[in-house]
């Protein structure tokens, strides 16, 4: 009896044990790191889409994160599709959302490169692409975007963009699309699409692409990412 009752303490032990264990591992854990295992224990590896739904389930359901999301993400497919780019920027990596987005809409023969000067972050983005198995799809380029805009014609064997899909730091929108300009990365033509110009807003940005005169740009209202708050995405035709 004594000895029962011993097995059974044991055991309980063991088990307070290891759900503490589990709750240290959990909180030590970064948001981008519990969304990663989510989609890892959630969506079927090689399908976008699955790994797509996972992010967004948990952005509604357990944690907000900074994707564009599953309701602007529509009007973004929209404009790719639209657009058709065989070459394509994007700034702000972050989870690699937007990039498996976008590149399970292009052809095998795009070009797509994203960057994201978080390394963190392009490690988790890394592993969200590869899980979606769009990993030999996407170039990733972990880098300032003001560092390495200047270097995409030489490096990166860019000669113009068809796309660009603007959405890092707002308060540096209007200096990288500059950038863009004065390398003569933008051709006639080129779409630019830029995040969150209502929430949280890039007014400067809105401000610079509408009245430049080097743009015939159209705002689209949407929802803030995982929530009913109004934002949208700005589409700018560059005019060359
Ligand atoms: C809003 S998140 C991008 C979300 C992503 N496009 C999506 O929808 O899945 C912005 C990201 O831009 C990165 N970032 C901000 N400023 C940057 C810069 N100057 N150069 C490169 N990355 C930058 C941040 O670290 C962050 O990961």
């Amino acid at each position: 009896m004594l000895y029962k009752v011993r097995l059974v303490k044991g055991l309980q032990r063991l088990v307070r044990q290891h759900l503490a264990r589990a709750k240290t591992t959990e909180s030590a854990m970064s948001k981008e790191q519990r969304v990663l295992r989510y989609v890892q224990q959630n969506a079927s590896r090689g399908d976008p889409d699955s790994v797509l739904a996972a992010v967004d389930k948990f952005g509604w359901e357990t944690e907000w994160a900074m994707n564009v999301g599953d309701v602007k993400g529509l009007i973004l497919d929209r404009f790719v599709k639209e657009t058709a780019p065989q070459t394509m920027l994007e700034l702000g990596t972050y989870m690699g959302y937007s990039a498996i987005r976008v590149v399970r809409l292009l052809p095998e023969t795009a070009k797509f490169l994203t960057v994201e000067f978080n390394p963190e972050n392009a490690a988790i983005a890394n592993e969200m692409i590869a899980f979606a198995g769009l990993q030999n799809r996407i170039i990733q380029i972990t880098s300032d975007s003001a560092d390495v805009i200047p270097q995409l014609k030489k490096k990166y064997d860019v000669d113009t963009f068809d796309m660009v899909f603007i959405d890092h730091w707002k308060d540096v929108y209007v200096r990288d699309i500059k950038l863009l300009e004065t390398n003569n990365l933008l051709r006639k033509g080129t779409v630019v699409v830029a995040d969150n110009i209502i929430n949280p807003g890039a007014p400067e940005y809105a401000d610079y692409v509408r009245t430049c005169g080097k743009y015939d740009s159209t705002f689209h209202e949407s929802n803030f990412e995982y929530s009913d708050d109004i934002d949208g995405l700005e589409k700018s035709v560059y005019r060359g």
